[in-house]
């Protein structure tokens, strides 16, 4: 009997304070940052795919970037404790400090379609936060956004959805394109192999999944890609369970590409965590995140 307390009390010692900080921690919010950089004379890209994890590197204190974005991803605001006021004063103070050349949702505006009401007025608020400070908001729906009808007009972002947009380098004018793929959902997926863009100028792909990088023609893809979708794991499990048994699905994770910067087949990417919750109100050493990135030529 007392072998029997002795288990349940070390048990409930471990399981206790792990359920505790799953509750707490999406409630937390880092506004991080990133480079995005390419080497000069890089062009070789292998037609595999290859993942390599970039190390960190902040915005901050680097040159001047080509291009400067505020990148944030899955809301799910049935559970986003970051409320979109508190992320609209993260865009400000971030373009007070070095100005802004766009802000990009990277989908899953909500989990079930049935609450689109609460996304759209979060992203509204949002919007009404970029018109107000004059920077451009673009985004892709996710693969929980697939039924939702009208979504980017609902919500006052500027769909890249199968579109692109010209921008140009703060450095020496050269042309980008930033591109985007919609997702088809996950029931019945379909991948696109096709850009909606050429390879004239140097390309920014948004796409909610990053898997959809693996089914691109080899010949065709971008130069740097920003995505979401896998939550940084959102509850990180011993021995990446999460991935290894609950989304075995997901090919890139099992690849060990899963948040932040990497250099995948000679496409520079970077894989939000997202802010909110998809399912479970969980997050477990996943802290949710929106991203001042700089696009380096
Ligand atoms: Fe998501």
């Amino acid at each position: 009997m007392d072998k029997i307390y002795t288990v349940s009390a070390v048990l409930a010692a471990l399981i206790l304070p792990y359920i505790l900080w799953c509750i707490i921690e999406p409630f937390f919010f880092n506004l991080d940052s990133a480079v995005l950089k390419r080497s000069s004379g890089e062009g070789s890209r292998d037609k595999g795919i290859t993942v390599k994890k970039l190390p960190p590197v902040s915005a901050t204190g680097t040159d001047k970037p080509d291009l400067r974005f505020f990148f944030f991803s899955d809301i799910h605001t049935e559970w986003c404790p970051v409320s979109s006021g508190r992320l609209c004063n993260a865009i400000r103070k971030s373009h007070l400090e070095t100005p802004l050349d766009a802000v990009i949702f990277g989908g899953d505006i909500v989990t079930y379609p049935r609450n689109a009401k609460n996304g759209y007025k979060y992203l509204s608020a949002v919007s009404s936060c970029c018109k107000e400070l004059g920077i451009p908001f673009y985004g892709v729906s996710g693969n929980h956004d697939s039924d939702l009808i009208n979504a980017p007009e609902a919500s006052g972002f500027i769909s890249l959805e199968n579109r692109t947009v010209t921008l140009n380098s703060n450095k020496n004018g050269t042309e980008i394109t930033l591109a985007g793929l919609p997702d088809s959902g996950r029931k019945n997926r379909v991948w696109s192999s096709k850009m909606p863009c050429g390879n004239e100028t140097p390309v920014i792909l948004v796409v909610h999944d990053p898997n959809a990088f693996i089914h691109l023609d080899p010949g065709n893809r971008p130069e740097y890609m920003l995505s979401g979708h896998l939550h940084g794991g959102q509850m990180k499990f011993p021995f990446r369970i999460e991935f290894t048994v609950l989304r075995k699905s997901d090919k890139l994770p099992q690849m060990g590409a899963v948040q932040g910067p990497y250099d995948i087949s000679g496409t520079k990417v970077f894989i939000s965590r997202g802010l909110g919750c998809g399912l479970l109100p969980f997050r477990f050493l996943s802290v949710p995140e929106a991203t001042v990135i700089g696009i380096f030529l």
